[in-house]
């Protein structure tokens, strides 16, 4: 990189750039926060307000007429993150998208692969890695504390959207909208292939059990995406996997939930708000198989953050700091489009009402 500090340019700054994406840009000090675009004027100039940004824009295309950015984030709703990521790398940008990485496949696919023409950086919002606990998770599976992995099990479920009356934008609930599967699950998926193995065959049920929702400005509107999917799967070396993503199910976020049990032991993690803390890891020994809390997790202590700019500072500054050095971010796009495969297979498992190999839904890129 030509310089010590990154220029950041962020597109989309509603509700969980707030939360996450602009506190952690703003707290690592190899990175400024050069500017901002959303279609919503109001929300950009709070934003910049916010973080003392100096130039807000529209839209991405005038963000990038400036020739003074790194990096892009795309911190939009799903159906702008193919267009959006797409422009960003055709200029020459490293690119920070939230997952799930497109509406489909080929979305994903194309993305990761003209990045990768482009020799460009990039990282997909996959929060949970950065969880220390997940953290520690990974290692003991990578040390053998559980040995031979027979089970794996993965939810995130929790009650953030329950509530039909609580309006959101127009075409929030939209078909080009993640659903449970793509903004849920896909943290399972991305999670369980990085710590257990690859996905090889899925079979699932995608449901909305509300169809109708409050759309601001007033009035209902349709709910085209799921609101709760299960899927069973078998993984690499005949690894046997339950999952489920639901945002009906009682409870707090992130709600995230992963057991493994394998040969010599299991262990069961569970990240969810809680006054008492919110990550917990317990492990046990196959013989004795009482779970206890496991030791080791990196800082023991939290800032005091809430989650979401606590996992999503630790994911920027991986991020920022493989671009200033020249070396490679964990959750790339190739994890992006690897993880969209498993999505849309279980979606087309649930269509088709059959098991679906992995393989049998093949990336064809637009690019
Ligand atoms: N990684 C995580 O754990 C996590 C958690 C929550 C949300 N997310 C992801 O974050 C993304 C944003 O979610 P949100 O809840 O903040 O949505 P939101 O609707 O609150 O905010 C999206 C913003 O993008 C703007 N926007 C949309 N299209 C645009 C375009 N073409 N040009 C400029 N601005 C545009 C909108 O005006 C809005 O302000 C989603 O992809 C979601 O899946 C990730």
């Amino acid at each position: 990189m030509r310089t010590d500090r990154l220029r950041v340019g962020i597109v989309g700054v509603g509700t969980w750039a707030n939360m996450a994406h602009l506190p952690a840009f703003a707290a690592k000090a190899n990175c400024v926060l050069a500017a901002v675009a959303d279609q919503d004027a109001q929300r950009a100039e709070a934003a910049c307000r916010r973080f003392g940004i100096a130039h807000r824009y529209r839209t991405l295309d005038e963000l990038l007429a400036r020739e003074d950015v790194d990096l892009i984030d795309v911190c939009t709703g799903t159906a702008g993150h193919y267009a959006l990521s797409m422009q960003a790398i055709e200029a020459g940008k490293h690119v920070l998208c939230e997952k799930p990485l497109g509406r489909d496949l080929d979305e994903a696919y194309g993305l990761a692969a003209a990045a990768k023409r482009r020799s460009l950086l990039t990282a997909v919002g996959f929060t949970f890695r950065h969880s220390p606990a997940v953290q520690r998770f990974k290692a003991l599976i990578d040390d053998g504390y559980v040995g031979r992995i027979y089970h794996v099990q993965g939810f995130e479920q929790n009650s953030l959207y329950h509530d039909p009356t609580q309006p959101r934008p127009a075409g929030w609930w939209g078909q080009g909208d993640a659903g449970a599967l793509g903004g849920y699950a896909s943290h399972l998926v991305d999670l369980v292939r990085w710590t257990v193995g690859d996905f090889e065959e899925v079979v699932g049920d995608m449901q909305t059990f509300i169809p109708e929702r409050a759309v601001n400005g007033g009035g209902m509107g349709r709910s085209e995406c799921d609101d709760s999917t299960m899927f069973l799967a078998k993984l690499a070396g005949g690894v046997q996997g339950v999952f489920q993503a639901s945002w009906l199910a009682a409870g707090r976020p992130p709600g995230v939930e992963i057991r493994v049990f394998g040969d010599r032991g299991g262990l069961k993690l569970h990240l969810t708000e809680h006054p008492d803390g919110d990550e917990t890891l317990l492990g046990a020994d196959i013989a004795e198989g009482i779970y206890r809390p496991v030791a080791g997790i990196e800082p023991a202590q939290w800032p005091m953050e809430e989650w979401p700019q606590f996992y999503f500072s630790r994911l920027v500054s991986n991020f920022a700091d493989a671009v200033l050095a020249g070396g490679t971010a964990e959750g790339s796009f190739e994890d992006g489009w690897r993880c969209q495969q498993v999505l849309d297979a279980v979606a087309l498992a649930s269509r088709e009402r059959r098991w679906v190999r992995t393989e049998e839904v093949s990336p064809v890129p637009a690019h």
